[in-house]
């Protein structure tokens, strides 16, 4: 068993609980056109965010890495009408795809993309929680020689929340059409 069957499976819950989705599907298509990297969550993650953002009834996310806007739709989906998603992406090329896909699926007033990652630094609410994707990074989170960078970043991440005390954390290993990686959810008390 490998990644061939972990992309099957990921396909096989995508159909059941997923479907087809007009919006999103022509995200990934726009994306993959313009020559994004194929790097989005996949449909199974994305709704995971949307459902999480959902739990806790957020009506305003920040999202750090906007891509083609693929997580950002499912995202906007999440915060209702009067909610607000802002969204950073570094690279101006993504960016503009993005504006058009997020713009396709009818958030165009609901997602800012400011151009700077200085926002990062923002505060989350107490009871707001933050997700931290690729963490695991086919287990170099775990080799302190890995020269990969994610890797490193997942250590240092882990480190902080070792000692913060108004996060309460986990971190999820999962398999899927993106391989072996994970996610970190911080709550925040
Ligand atoms: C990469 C980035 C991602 O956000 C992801 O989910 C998978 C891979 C990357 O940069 O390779
Ligand atoms: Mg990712």
């Amino acid at each position: 068993m490998g990644e061939d069957t972990w992309t099957a499976v990921d396909e096989y819950i995508a159909r059941q609980l997923i479907g087809e989705d007009a919006a999103l599907d022509a995200a990934l298509q726009s994306s993959a056109e313009a020559g994004l990297p194929a790097i989005a969550v996949s449909p199974p993650q994305g709704k995971l965010l949307h459902l999480l953002a959902r739990s806790i009834g957020a009506r305003s996310v920040l999202e750090i890495g906007t891509l083609g806007g693929y997580s950002t739709i499912w995202l906007a989906r999440a915060v209702g009408q009067d909610g607000h998603v802002l969204t950073l992406e570094a690279d101006a090329r993504y960016a503009e795809v993005a504006r058009a896909n997020i713009a396709r699926a009818g958030f165009a007033d609901t997602v800012e993309t400011p151009e700077y990652f200085s926002w990062a630094l923002q505060r989350t609410r107490s009871g707001g929680l933050i997700v931290a994707d690729n963490v695991i990074r086919d287990g170099a989170i775990v080799d302190p020689h890995s020269e990969n960078p994610g890797g490193l970043a997942a250590r240092r991440l882990h480190e902080m929340l070792e000692t913060e005390p108004r996060v309460s954390a986990t971190t999820i290993q999962t398999v899927g059409l993106k391989g072996y990686d994970g996610f970190t959810l911080m709550l925040v008390d």
